[in-house]
């Protein structure tokens, strides 16, 4: 059984390293955020940084008949996948030139495995493009084994996190059970929610505006968090929180394109870092992702109480932020020196 997994680019090797770890699954890098394992994963053991999960096919060059993509599909082990007996699917094939083959492959389809086409509800979508086949990579995606599929929908804002993106910075985050999370622009809340369903502890959301505010209530609700993750409407740049409360703060910033300016960031940044250094414990730990590169690692070098320890590029719908990894550069002024460890520079982050 192989199967190839797709996941925000730059989070590969900790994909891997996950599923080594957890579940001793080899896999290799297949490409840009693709990872193949060639042996079984179960569904609910996928890390979450995981997107979307599909079995390549082996199919000709050219694509083949309909008849030999049909066979194709047919030499697949269903009953692992866990779709249940009756299977919906549809053929990703585009173009108008294509109608007649798509409609053949249909026909092949549901007469070789009894599956019923259904473009608006599949469980399986059969990816057989033009370049999908001449690059080798044609392949049947699993509906069920989708990112949104696992963890549930989620009301979203133009700006929210992807989901495996927002399980990336987490991941980056090193959280133990029982440690608290503060995301200080938490948007929708995507990631203090997701942190909620892999982890036992507390997570708060802060953001300053109100139709954020309401969608983050939303999606702790209906993912049965209430009690579990806080949302508390403020700005984070004056946070209602004690100092020293919180363990690891993840957060995805304003990159001043969608929201505010890279003007407004030259203020909001260092207001932002002030808070956090204010609220994170002295061994706290921060992951802020940020494509406003050099107002970010210029505000961090004026915070003095921070730095950058680690930077991880990541690239998901057309943008290539930084996930960067901030640490306290001496300890806070009522709590003793700062450690020897704690003055060394920037390395590059480890899994
Ligand atoms: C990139 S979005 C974060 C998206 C979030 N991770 C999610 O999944 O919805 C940045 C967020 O910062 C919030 N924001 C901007 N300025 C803020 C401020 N001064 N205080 C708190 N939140 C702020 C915006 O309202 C927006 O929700």
């Amino acid at each position: 059984m192989s199967l190839l997994l797709t996941c925000p680019a730059g989070l590969e090797d900790l994909v891997r390293g996950d599923l080594l770890e957890r579940d001793e699954v080899r896999s290799v890098l297949a490409g840009p955020g693709t990872v193949r394992c060639d042996s079984a994963v179960e569904r609910d053991r996928l890390p979450a940084m995981v997107d979307r999960v599909a079995v390549p096919l082996d199919l000709p060059d050219d694509g083949g008949t309909a008849a030999e993509t049909a066979s194709a599909v047919g030499e697949i082990p269903w009953d692992s996948y866990g779709l249940g007996a009756s299977v919906t699917f549809r053929v990703h094939l585009p173009g108008s030139a294509e109608q007649k083959r798509r409609a053949g492959i249909i026909d092949a389809v549901q007469d070789r495995l009894g599956w019923r086409n259904d473009p608006s509800h599949w469980a399986v979508n059969l990816d057989l493009s033009r370049e999908a086949t001449q690059s080798g990579s044609a392949r049947a995606e699993l509906g069920p084994w989708a990112w949104a599929a696992r963890y549930g929908a989620f009301e979203r804002l133009p700006a929210t996190t992807p989901g495996p993106v927002s399980a990336g910075l987490v991941r980056l985050a090193k959280l133990q059970d029982g440690q608290t999370l503060l995301d200080v622009c938490g948007g929708v809340g995507t990631v203090p929610v997701l942190d909620g369903m892999l982890r036992v502890g507390r997570s708060i959301s802060v953001d300053n505006d109100g139709a954020s505010v309401a969608a983050a209530r939303h999606n702790i609700a209906s993912h049965g968090l209430g009690g579990r993750v806080e949302v508390i409407e403020a700005d984070a740049a004056d946070l209602p929180l004690p100092d020293g409360s919180v363990d690891r703060v993840v957060s995805d910033l304003p990159f001043g394109k969608r929201i505010g300016s890279n003007e407004l960031n030259r203020t909001l940044y260092p207001a932002i870092l002030r808070e956090i250094e204010r609220v994170l414990t002295a061994d706290g730990r921060c992951v802020l992702l940020s494509d406003d590169k050099r107002v970010f690692a210029e505000s961090v070098a004026k915070a003095r109480g921070l730095k950058i320890v680690g930077e991880r590029v990541i690239r998901y719908n057309g943008v290539t932020p930084t996930a960067y990894i901030v640490r306290r550069s001496r300890r806070p002024k009522s709590r003793g020196r700062m450690s020897p460890g704690q003055a060394s520079g920037r390395t590059k982050i480890s899994p």
